[in-house]
């Protein structure tokens, strides 16, 4: 397996993943052509040869890389992958001195459980924010500066 920057050739697959993962709540193909284009986005994913199994998008801004969409084909997930790219965001941030956020349904027990278990802290909520009126999360890794 390996993790790598995600090129303009991959955008249908991405599309694909995408998708399959989060229904009518994906991204749309051009929000996601534009996340490849702009170098404020990290966009990665995990290949098998030239197949890519699963991909992050987080947008990297002065102190925090905000996670804004993670997802696995269904044939590959709970190997890992996830994880391998959240902690590649991890270590980045960390050398350069930023947070990792993101946002998940509180009734997302898979990703919820995912965040907790690599040291993600819950910081905020917002209550009926989604359309089905679940809860929005707000999680946090490496927010030490905020309380020095
Ligand atoms: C969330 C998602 C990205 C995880 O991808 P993955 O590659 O399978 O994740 P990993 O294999 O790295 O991590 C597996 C972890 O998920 C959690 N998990 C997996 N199945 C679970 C279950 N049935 N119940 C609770 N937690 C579960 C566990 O923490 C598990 O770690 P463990 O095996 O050490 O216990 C994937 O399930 C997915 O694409 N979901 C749909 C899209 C989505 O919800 N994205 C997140 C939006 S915030």
């Amino acid at each position: 397996m390996q993790i790598k920057k995600i090129d303009e050739s991959f955008l249908n697959e991405l599309y694909k993943i995408s998708q399959m993962e989060f229904c009518e709540e994906s991204y749309s193909f051009k929000q996601l052509e534009e996340c490849l284009n702009n170098k404020d986005y990290i966009c990665l994913g995990t290949f098998f040869n030239n197949e890519m199994a699963s991909y992050v998008i987080a947008l990297e801004t002065v102190d925090d890389v905000n996670i804004l969409s993670i997802a696995t084909k269904k044939e590959y997930k709970n190997q890992g992958l996830a994880t391998s790219l959240i902690k590649n965001l991890m270590n980045y941030a960390t050398s350069n001195n930023k947070s990792v956020s993101l946002e998940v349904k509180s009734k997302n027990a898979v990703a919820y459980n995912l965040y907790l278990k690599l040291g993600f802290k819950v910081v905020s909520k917002r209550l009926n924010y989604y359309k089905d009126k679940d809860t929005a999360l707000i999680m946090f890794y490496n927010l030490q500066q905020y309380y020095q």
